[in-house]
């Protein structure tokens, strides 16, 4: 149904349609934005000090699966220090000049929001070090014996990182952050809530039992909620009353093919590959990325973390194992190790 894995239902990553409504249903303030209670609590009280003895907040890195909220921090915590944020990314900065840039044109106080931080070319990384520890700018002008460095002052900014891959870090732009903090999935109770505070933004009525069933198939992921929540919209629209109970909230899910547990077709393939080419693991992480056709890190970053918290995968020394729960939810039955079948 969907055309490439790119363009999935149940990805968190952001695909082209979430867009608007990403900017639109963002929280702004600590006070609307649910759960991550360690995070905020933290980052509260970082903010409040910093404001109190008026400075810059430390430089902060926010790392954790996609659509969990680090862009929606970022700019609260520009928000919360009465800051403006200068929003960039990795990609965007190809060469040592983007980013030169950009520092100089900040002002005292300002947020540098970099996403994808993990894709800083070196070149540009080095640029940064001197940036944010010292606040100055290291310019080589000229080449070869003429060259020579010259020093730019810079004002006392706030750079603001986020990854999904913080093992893609490097060691000595991580240490370079004062605050890091990561992001968990979130509980049903969570999505929930933040599912209704979604729907009244979007004016969309919806039954709590309706929230709570997108809720339960969201992968415990705010961006696909809110996904869930505008697809699910259509069909209520279309197909019932506008209302979203929990029927309407099931029917849609169900022609969405969407699954009780958020499982979507690489979850299914990791698991199913676990379970039918290895007798259930351990396998390496490499043999199993070749085996579904995904690259490792990808399957490490973004896979996994999910089932593992959710109890269907275990990584142990020896390689990936699958759980009895992951047999169970693919509907196979073990009949001993090496050997499987499936119930239904
Ligand atoms: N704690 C939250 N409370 C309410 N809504 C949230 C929360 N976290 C995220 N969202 C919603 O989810 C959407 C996606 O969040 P966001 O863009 O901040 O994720 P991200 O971690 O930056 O993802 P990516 O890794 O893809 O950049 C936001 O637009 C917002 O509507
Ligand atoms: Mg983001």
């Amino acid at each position: 149904m969907f055309a490439d894995d790119d363009d999935r239902l149940l990805s968190g990553a952001r695909l082209e349609d979430d867009i608007p409504a990403d900017r639109s249903l963002r929280p702004e303030h600590f006070d609307d934005f649910v759960g991550q209670r360690k995070v905020v609590d933290n980052l509260r009280v970082f903010i409040e000090a910093a404001r109190g003895r008026r400075e810059s907040l430390d430089h902060v890195l926010l790392f954790g699966p996609p659509g969990l909220g680090k862009t929606t921090l970022a700019h609260i915590i520009g928000n919360e220090m009465g800051a403006s944020v200068r929003v960039t990314a990795g990609p965007a900065l190809e060469k040592a000049g983007d980013l030169a840039a950009i520092l100089t044109n900040l002002e005292p106080g300002d947020i540098l929001f970099i996403d994808e931080i993990h894709r800083l070319g070196n070149t540009v990384e080095e640029i940064l070090y001197p940036a944010i520890e010292d606040y100055k700018l290291d310019l080589v002008i000229g080449q070869g014996p003429a060259a020579r460095t010259m020093e730019i002052p810079l004002p006392r900014f706030t750079l603001v990182g986020a990854t999904t891959r913080a093992g893609l870090i490097t060691k000595p732009l991580h240490g370079r952050f004062g605050i890091v903090q990561r992001l968990d999935f979130y509980r049903p109770e969570e999505l929930t809530e933040i599912i209704a505070r979604s729907a009244a933004l979007l004016d969309v009525s919806i039954a709590p039992e309706g929230a709570r069933e997108l809720a339960s198939r969201s992968r415990g992921t705010p961006r696909i909620a809110n996904r869930l929540l505008r697809r699910v919209r259509d069909f209520a629209q279309v197909q019932g009353a506008g209302d979203i109970d929990l029927a309407a909230a099931r029917g849609a899910l169900a022609q969405l093919e969407v699954d009780e547990l958020g499982f979507d077709e690489i979850d299914r393939k990791i698991l199913g590959t676990l379970i039918e080419h290895y007798g259930g693991g351990p396998a390496g992480l490499a043999a199993l990325a070749a085996a579904v056709g995904e690259d490792r890190g990808t399957l490490e970053d973004l896979y996994e973390p999910f089932l593992i918290q959710e109890g269907f995968l275990q990584r142990t020394p020896r390689g990936r194992v699958a759980t009895r729960r992951a047999y169970r939810h693919l509907g196979y039955e073990s009949a001993g190790p090496g050997e499987t079948r499936r119930l239904f």
